[in-house]
């Protein structure tokens, strides 16, 4: 059994990624760490834990963690995980980051998309950036993952796909409230915000750092410009593109990239978030009209946007089936 930690155990990200990991068949939890949670019990910040798992919640120690794990998830905010993952990776443990700081090669592409420098610059060239459906395998002494974005997820997924077949696409998201994470601020008070719709960092959203990079690590030449939204929903992300191609090029080019993939799911019309809120699977439908598609695509931002991916990633890296642990059907309503 392989020895599992969680950083961050306390927010959204690690919440569930304790949730999925106590029953996940090849891993053991090890140990549940955080922040200023340290020593209460995850039970009195998640209702789900209360009379089911009494767990305590670590200082996240580089040496407890090291005595402890074969392989810790950090899931802290921004610029939060570059020193502890180095202290762990410094320890021979291994490391999967959900946060976005080393998912960016380039340390002027940190300054440019965060507006801070890099830290731990040496460990931006190391990490393999993994994205299942489209980097496979991970390669053969990989020490440290780094997990994409909740809206980089599927901005690459459709991006790949129409790429090829149309030069450049504008795409609209939207997503639900815990792509936030835990702390309360205007945007996620609900009184502000269940009752409203505003779209945010129009055309600037910081995603776009990674999925260009991503994008042009594949050769690929499609351009795109992106506005996302934020709606009154808790989770789940949606992307809306409208490509001036026939479907059936597109259908052509999902066979390709996504056939038998098991997160990926194809519909001849548009996706519902309610069908994947809860999973850890991809929607993505294509409806024609005349000479353009529409294609919509829709995921659990808290699973395949992050906890299940990077859970994922690591049932790759370790060689145990690719959907080991993964919620595949969605809750409904
Ligand atoms: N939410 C999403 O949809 C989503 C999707 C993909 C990726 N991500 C990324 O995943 C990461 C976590 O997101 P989240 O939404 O789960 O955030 P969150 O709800 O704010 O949780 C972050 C947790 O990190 C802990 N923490 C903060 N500083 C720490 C430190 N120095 N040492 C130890 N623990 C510390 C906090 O716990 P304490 O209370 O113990 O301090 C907090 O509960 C972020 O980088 C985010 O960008 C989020």
């Amino acid at each position: 059994m392989i020895r599992v930690g969680v950083v961050g155990a306390s927010g959204f990200m690690g919440g569930e990624l304790v949730r999925l990991l106590l029953g996940h068949p090849y891993v053991q939890l090890t140990s549940v760490a955080g922040g200023s949670s340290a020593g209460k019990t995850l039970a009195s910040i998640r209702p789900g834990f209360l009379g089911v798992r009494d767990l305590v919640i670590d200082s996240a120690d580089p040496e407890l963690l090291a005595g402890k794990c074969d392989l810790v998830f950090l899931a802290l905010p921004h610029g939060e995980s570059a020193v502890l993952a180095a202290q762990l990776l410094n320890r021979g443990v291994k490391v999967i980051d959900l946060g976005s700081d080393f998912r960016l090669k380039n340390p002027a592409d940190v300054e440019k998309y965060y507006g801070r420098p890099a830290v731990h610059a040496e460990l931006l060239d190391e990490a393999f950036y993994s994205l299942p459906e489209l980097t496979g395998a991970v390669p053969e002494g990989t020490r440290l993952l780094a997990s994409p974005g909740c809206f980089a997820t599927g901005l690459n997924l459709v991006l790949a796909l129409c790429d090829g077949l149309v030069e450049s696409v504008d795409l609209f998201g939207i997503t639900g409230s815990t792509g936030s994470g835990i702390t309360p601020s205007a945007g996620v008070h609900h009184s502000l915000r269940s009752t409203n719709f505003v779209a945010y960092k129009a055309l600037n959203h910081q995603h776009e750092g990674e999925v260009r990079q991503f994008l042009s690590g594949r050769g690929a030449g499609i351009d795109f410009r992106f506005v996302p939204h934020s709606a009154p929903l808790t989770r789940g992300i949606h992307l809306t593109t409208i490509a001036r191609t026939p479907a059936s090029a597109l259908k052509a080019r999902w066979e390709t990239l996504y056939g038998g993939k098991p997160m990926m799911i194809r519909y001849d019309a548009p996706v519902a978030l309610g069908s994947v809120v809860g999973t850890n699977l991809v929607a993505m439908g294509m409806v024609e009209q005349g000479d353009s598609t529409a294609i919509t695509c829709a995921f659990d931002n808290l699973l395949k946007g992050g906890s299940g991916q990077a859970i994922q990633s690591m049932n790759l890296w370790l060689g145990f089936p690719e959907t080991a642990g993964l919620p595949m059907i969605a809750a409904w309503p």
